[in-house]
């Protein structure tokens, strides 16, 4: 997810950092690297000739607790600002909102919704999400303060936020305020339009698993469908290669000590696979790194599509070598390994426990401890790959996930399932019964399959992009963007036009507004 929803949790990859072996997940750590990527591109861009200044930061004043009056600790939220193409207080905001992890200047500089605010002369504003990034109340992240973290805090911010803004920046009050987000964020534009349709005037929610689920058995199932899919660079051959090269390393861990060590050099592994729940932590980070190919697949920054990733499967076929596959599969660990800047993966499930245990903000700079503590109270989302169908490694199963939320919170399965349940029935899961709410998917991304992906009236409309990975229509253009998502972001802006008229300059489009 907005991205990212690394939402991702079940799978762990460890990541030992410079021997300091801090953990985060792979899909965490890949988004982060791609975020980091378009927005350092991003700020160069901007810097050329007759661009504006860059965007403001500000903090806002946020009540910690905003469902009891009598508590009156509050925190600092971060927000930026980029009026460069506001054309009157009369004219539209696009706020668009921060996930699961930390928020930055690109979010009002590059991609959506920035790319669209010339067209109205809209002013752009992203907020960080509380708990995330630099948005941290005094206290850290002990359970009882992350008591005060979950979407409803969330979306209470929005509330809150969108009024104080409006003041501070003298926004007109007919000005139309809409929200953007990706992934879980793009849920909280959903939801945020949903819940207040008197402050959110309509809301674009992109790759929005809006649909809370315990056992996310699905994702896998697109991930396979993804690696067949030749419109991507996939192949029946591709998927029975990455399920091979599975076995393979399934293989390799049941055949001895000295097969495991030989296994542990040659996937950069920090320290040994003996134990068997460090080797399902292993198997659930493979998963991870061919669920991440597939969920990020062709965007900016990635080190590895799906046309890679299946080329280095299928690289050794020719010559007949049972383990071509293998060697492929770990040959992608190392291209991933090298671009994330990583001498050695850590795959210890006691590392992974105990560095989510620690409450410190600066140590989980991704969010990780945060996001574990929003599956574990609201979403679920634990992929897993125990149907015989799934043709990736069965570890880790769904016991072992929900295992990590009662080692670290002390939070029970049952309360999990509940939690779950009770999300659903709060938003009202795949079908919100919003108004004026566009979903957006790609039909590559696995996370599509909790969102919302056929229209339902004319008023909650929703697009699914043919070919498109997580989030892509929120990116910023390039040159390499397929005929199919240049179209779906032309659907999004002719929504746009119809909930706010004709856009200024008559032709101009996001395929044609530079950034
Ligand atoms: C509300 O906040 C007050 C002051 O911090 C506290 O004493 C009270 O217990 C809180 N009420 C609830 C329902 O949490
Ligand atoms: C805010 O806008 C109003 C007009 O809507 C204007 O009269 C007023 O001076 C503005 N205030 C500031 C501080 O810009
Ligand atoms: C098979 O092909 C791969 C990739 O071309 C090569 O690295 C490997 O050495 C070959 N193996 C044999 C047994 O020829």
């Amino acid at each position: 997810m907005a991205g990212r929803p690394a939402l991702w949790r079940g799978l762990l990859l460890l990541l030992s950092l410079g021997g300091s072996s801090a953990p985060a997940s792979l899909l965490r750590r890949l988004r982060e690297h791609i975020q980091q990527f378009q927005e350092s591109s991003g700020l160069s861009l901007t810097l050329g000739p007759g661009a504006g200044a860059l965007p403001k930061q500000g903090w806002l004043g946020q009540p910690l607790d905003p469902f009891n009056t009598s508590d009156r600790r509050s925190f600092l939220q971060r927000y930026w600002v980029n009026d460069q193409h506001w054309a009157s207080q009369h004219g539209p905001v696009f706020l668009h909102l921060g996930g699961e992890s930390r928020l930055g200047s690109g979010s009002v500089m590059r991609g959506h919704p920035a790319a669209l605010a010339p067209a109205w002369g809209a002013l752009v504003i992203g907020l960080e999400h509380r708990f995330y990034g630099l948005s941290i109340p005094a206290g850290g992240l002990d359970v009882a303060q992350l008591g005060f973290l979950s979407s409803r805090h969330a979306l209470a911010d929005v509330a809150s936020a969108r009024l104080a803004l409006a003041r501070l920046f003298n926004v007109s009050t007919s000005s139309p305020w809409i929200c953007f987000g990706g992934s879980y964020a793009g849920s909280l534009a959903a939801w945020a339009r949903l819940k207040f349709p008197h402050l959110i005037f309509a809301s674009v929610a992109s790759s929005a698993p809006v649909r809370a689920v315990l056992d996310f058995s699905e994702y896998n199932e697109v991930v396979s469908r993804s690696l067949t899919s030749t419109a991507v660079g996939g192949s029946p051959e591709c998927l029975a290669a990455a399920s091979a090269a599975f076995a393979e390393v399934e293989r390799r861990l049941r055949a001895g000590p000295g097969a495991r060590a030989a296994l542990r050099a040659e996937l950069g592994a920090c320290s040994s696979l003996g134990r068997t729940e460090d080797q399902a932590e292993l198997l659930g980070a493979l998963q991870a790194l061919v669920g991440g190919v597939v969920q990020y697949d062709a965007q900016a920054g990635v080190p590895l599509s799906v046309r890679r990733l299946c080329g280095l499967l299928l690289e050794g076929r020719s010559n007949g070598s049972r383990s071509a596959p293998y060697l492929g599969l770990r040959r992608a660990v190392q291209v991933v390994l090298h671009s994330l800047g990583q001498r050695c993966l850590s795959f210890s499930r006691a590392e992974t426990v105990a560095q989510l245990k620690v409450t410190a903000p600066h140590v989980s700079s991704v969010g990780e401890r945060q996001w574990l503590y929003q599956t574990c109270t609201e979403f679920g989302f634990y992929v897993t790959c125990e149907d015989p169908r799934c043709p990736f490694s069965q570890l880790p199963a769904l016991p072992s996930q929900l295992e990590l939320c009662e080692r670290v919170f002390g939070l029970s399965a049952s309360s999990i399932a509940r939690a779950v349940a009770q999300t659903n029935s709060y938003y009202g899961g795949q079908t919100p019964g919003a108004t004026q709410v566009l979903f957006t998917n790609g039909d590559t991304d696995p996370w599509h399959v909790l969102s919302v992906t056929r229209a339902s009236g004319p008023s909650e409309s929703a697009l699914l992009i043919p070919g498109a990975s997580h989030c892509m229509d929120m990116a910023p253009k390039r040159p390499s963007d397929s005929p199919s998502l240049r179209l779906g972001r032309q659907s999004i802006f002719q929504q746009l036009q119809a909930w706010l008229g004709p856009a200024k300059g008559s032709q101009e489009s996001p395929v044609s507004s530079g950034g």
